[in-house]
């Protein structure tokens, strides 16, 4: 006898990245950046009083929603801070979808879409890259024939690292009638002289939700932060119903708020262009 709900009781849920603790492995299972976090988040963590925590956190972030919208040049409207990427994916699939409902995404991608769509009871429709990473022929049509309510791409793809072009999405998002997710976890490794910068599209379509994470590009994995960015129409439900009252933690918003003022406005100033040695952000504060 169980006591889950039947598509609970049929999926499998997600497995995390093996974490050897032998101290030789050489660790490339979960995209962890092998640079620490930046000095001014060292200092951030080491400013916390003990005291701090007895009261609940401002429950919108309020902080990290305003460093966030400077360093995107939005409102703080726009964003919607979250415990990691992950948690942002289960709101839009909370807030914009029901069961029987029908997520598409690409195929190769990310493994927790899937369990988040069986979780949801939603079907989804996994539709296959072409030979060379580049997106499927006459997507838009395959989203109209499938009727996805959802669509996530990941930009740059993980795990094939393919950049989809800004011009692509703002098309894309423009003839597409559901909500088109643009996972952006892996943004800080993107050649930087490309001069991709997704975010304005987000004033031209309301449909469009853009992920951001700090566990990659800011060397945070274990801070679990990462935030969304769209018209306001796109965040105020799941900043205003869907969310946990006090989703992310006095700690986390303080380190968060700490780790992207220490960026500045500019993505990369100075990262050398080979992909690899562009493992990033993190060494953009040790020049
Ligand atoms: C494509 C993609 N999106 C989102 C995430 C989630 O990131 P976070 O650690 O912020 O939850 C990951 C993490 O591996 C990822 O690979």
């Amino acid at each position: 006898m169980t006591f889950e709900r039947p598509n609970i009781e049929k999926m499998q849920g997600y497995t995390p990245g093996e974490q050897p603790d032998d101290g030789d492995s050489i660790k490339l299972n979960t995209n962890e950046n092998p640079y620490p976090a930046s000095p001014e988040v060292a200092a951030a963590l080491r400013s916390i009083e003990v005291d701090s925590l007895r009261r609940y956190p401002p429950p919108l972030a309020d902080q990290f929603r305003q460093a966030a919208a400077r360093l995107h040049q939005v409102s703080e409207h726009n964003i919607i801070p979250t415990n990691g990427g992950d948690e942002l994916l289960r709101l839009v699939l909370t807030t914009f979808v029901d069961s029987g409902e029908t997520i598409a995404i690409t195929k190769p991608s990310y493994s927790l879409y899937r369990v988040l769509a069986d979780i949801a009871g939603c079907k989804l429709a996994a539709i296959d890259l072409q030979a060379d990473w580049s997106m499927p022929e006459n997507f838009l049509a395959q989203l109209q024939q499938v009727q996805a309510r959802i669509t996530i791409l990941v930009n740059p793809q993980a795990p094939t690292g393919s950049l989809i072009s800004v011009a692509y999405l703002d098309e894309l998002a423009g003839n597409y009638g559901g909500v088109l997710v643009v996972d952006e976890a892996y943004v800080d490794f993107i050649d930087p002289e490309l001069g991709y910068d997704s975010i304005p599209l987000i004033g031209r379509h309301k449909n469009l939700l853009i992920l951001r994470s700090l566990s990659k590009g800011y060397g945070l994995a274990g801070l679990r932060f990462g935030y969304g960015i769209a018209c306001e129409s796109l965040i105020e439900p799941m900043l205003t119903k869907t969310r946990d009252s006090y989703n992310t933690d006095t700690i986390s918003q303080h380190l968060a708020t700490a780790a992207l003022d220490s960026t500045g406005p500019s993505i990369l100033p100075s990262i050398p262009t080979e992909p690899w040695t562009r493992t990033v952000a993190a060494s953009r504060w040790r020049h």
